[in-house]
């Protein structure tokens, strides 16, 4: 097929080209019949013009016009004029030029496209993840991944400059201790052996630190077969980090100069350093969860000294068992009729709450289904604690004191949702720092690493490994903005015996330490330097900073929440022959 190339894009043309002869390459946008002129959009990647077929000036290129239809891929030319007065398009870039045209080559037919090509459109997801060719070329989509790319050259430059090395790792390795279930590959050269894909270069960053590189930083595919959510995929990128003789805050440092970079280009935000600084105590005593939203101020308050010898068995019981009754003040909703408030009862049930206790405070004074158990000094005592105000609706749950600050930490942002508190173009950053180092499981009897077995405890907290492990606390942080964890790391353990001794606190006896990790613990015996880094989940940034809901509208070609790809149909079935070579039988 012949046609001419392009002497511009689509997004070009503005009133400094009028009079010129210009060919346009794109597919057709739209196409319009107005009083026998026909008026096409041509789109490309970056943006669209209106070219105009006018029968009076050429009958047959009309003709050929009039078989135009949407994402047929063409070929323009013709000379670029200023629109008629009152018919320009503020809204585009070229919207003040259109082409009349002379010549149209049709390059490629399309078939009727299952949905239009537009950024408003109502179909399902499971639609767009099919077509997803035609859905990329959406605006939006575009964008995003536009974006994404900036980002990535942002992420380059800024560790280059920084000094850091990229350093490509496996991606068929060695199974990693992330936490979450492997995805396996099985070896055709070893039969009954498998390789794991990472879960993170965890293991590999921090033997590059024994080989001397000091600062190494990747772009890594990441793959966890765990479940998914809204930000979370099966195989997902992180800007993995890792740096020789550092602390927390040569690491801080690194990464806040590199978000503050991100949200100036992008964004042209100047975020201010350093960025705060809590606790994972107070985050789940204030906020109740890790990584807390803290764009709206509404926080949680614990009032069992309040209420030591009520004897209102909704609260006496809990506190009895060493539980904790909390609250939270919903501002303006004590006007909440009796369906509103079943409805954020159900919606706390659903989270394993008992059941839910309000308290209405208005200029008519306290109104609660408590007052008949609990005095009104008490209710009073509640109110001042809470720090109410007339119109206030006050939430409590009783219960364990994880349990019941995690309701609370989401109840907290379903009423700030419901209230409107959160102002979409605020940007609140903060690290959640002194995480637990270790977690028991009641299932497997053991504990197991809260970040991973390589975290290092805080040295102060050494003592009480022996004693209290779980009140030990890790040398590990997390990002978080807007109530996402964007980013999680720790400092290393990187002294034999400690890492000896954690592992033995984990259950994982030395021959199961040496089969599992004994190459970086062999490493470890040759001068292994103090390293600690940190791994940013790349797609939640890219969401985060295009403004999507899901990481799925920020990555090219992602998975289903059942971990499908609905475009290739992957996971999909293999040969017999496949599977032998593999020395693998399928049990149906
Ligand atoms: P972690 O497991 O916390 O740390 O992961 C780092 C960041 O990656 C993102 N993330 C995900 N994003 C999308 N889909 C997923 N399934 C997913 N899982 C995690 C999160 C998270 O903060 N090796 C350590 C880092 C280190 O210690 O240096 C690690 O991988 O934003």
């Amino acid at each position: 097929m012949k046609y001419k190339k392009r002497t511009h894009t689509c997004g070009e043309l503005n009133i400094n080209h009028i009079d010129q002869i210009v060919t346009l390459n794109g597919w057709v946008d739209s196409r319009r019949d107005l009083g026998g002129i026909i008026f096409i959009y041509i789109r490309d990647r970056y943006g669209k013009t209106q070219v105009v077929f006018n029968p009076q000036e050429n009958k047959s290129l009309h003709d050929l016009a009039s078989t135009l239809r949407s994402e047929f891929v063409i070929s323009v030319t013709g000379i670029v004029k200023r629109r008629p007065a009152g018919q320009e398009n503020r809204e585009i870039a070229t919207g003040e030029i259109e082409l009349i045209a002379s010549e149209l080559t049709i390059i490629n037919k399309a078939d009727t496209p299952p949905f239009p090509i537009e950024d408003e459109i109502d179909i399902s997801e499971e639609t767009r993840l099919r077509y997803r060719y035609l859905d990329l070329r959406r605006a939006t989509l575009q964008s995003n991944l536009l974006t994404r790319h900036r980002l990535y050259q942002i992420t380059r430059k800024y560790f280059d400059e920084n000094n850091f090395v990229e350093i490509e790792t496996p991606i068929l390795m060695k199974s990693t201790p992330e936490g979450a279930r492997d995805y396996l590959v099985p070896s055709r050269v070893h039969p009954g052996k498998f390789y794991a894909l990472p879960q993170s270069p965890q293991t590999y960053k921090q033997i590059l630190m024994v080989a001397g590189f000091d600062r190494y930083f990747q772009i890594a595919k990441c793959f966890r077969d765990e479940d998914l959510r809204a930000d979370r995929q099966p195989e997902f990128t992180q800007i993995d980090v890792e740096m020789s003789f550092v602390d927390e805050q040569d690491i801080f440092k690194i990464v806040e100069g590199l978000i503050v970079r991100m949200f100036m280009e992008i964004k042209g935000i100047q975020l201010q350093t350093p960025f705060k600084i809590l606790t994972y105590k107070d985050a789940i005593e204030k906020y109740g969860s890790d990584k807390p939203d803290l764009r709206f101020d509404l926080s949680i308050k614990k009032l069992n000294e309040l209420l030591t010898g009520v004897e209102f068995k909704v609260f006496s019981d809990v506190i009895k068992k060493g539980g904790v009754v909390s609250g939270l003040v919903a501002p303006n909703c004590a006007n909440y009729s009796r369906s509103q408030i079943d409805n954020i009862t159900e919606f706390v049930k659903k989270l394993g709450a008992a059941g839910l206790v309000w308290i209405k405070y208005t200029d008519k004074g306290i109104d609660s289904p408590i007052s008949k158990f609990v005095s009104r000094e008490i209710l009073e005592s509640i109110v001042n604690r809470m720090d109410a105000r007339f119109g206030d609706l006050i939430l409590i749950v009783a219960d364990d004191y994880l349990k019941a600050h995690n309701i609370l930490g989401a109840l907290r942002i379903e009423i700030a949702n419901r209230q409107n508190l959160i102002d979409a173009n605020r940007y609140e950053l903060l690290w959640v720092v002194d995480f637990p180092l270790l977690e028991y499981s009641p299932e497997e009897s053991r504990y197991i690493a809260v970040h991973h077995p390589f975290t290092s405890p805080k040295l102060e907290d050494l003592e009480l490994l022996d004693t209290k492990p779980e009140k030990v606390r890790a040398r590990a942080y997390d990002l978080v903005l807007n109530g996402n964890e964007i980013a999680g790391g720790s400092i290393r353990i990187f002294n034999r015996e400690l890492q000896n001794k954690m592992f033995s606190l984990l259950g994982i006896s030395e021959s199961e330490a040496q089969k599992k990790f004994g190459f970086l613990l062999d490493a470890f015996k040759y001068g292994a330097p103090p390293h600690g880094g940190i791994a940013f989940g790349f797609d939640r940034i890219v969401m985060l900073l295009t403004g999507q809901k899901s990481i799925r509208d920020v990555i090219a070609f992602p998975k289903t929440t059942s971990a499908m790809s609905l475009m290739d149909d992957s996971p999909s079935e293999v040969d017999e022959a496949q599977l032998r070579e593999l020395h693998i039988k399928i049990e149906k």
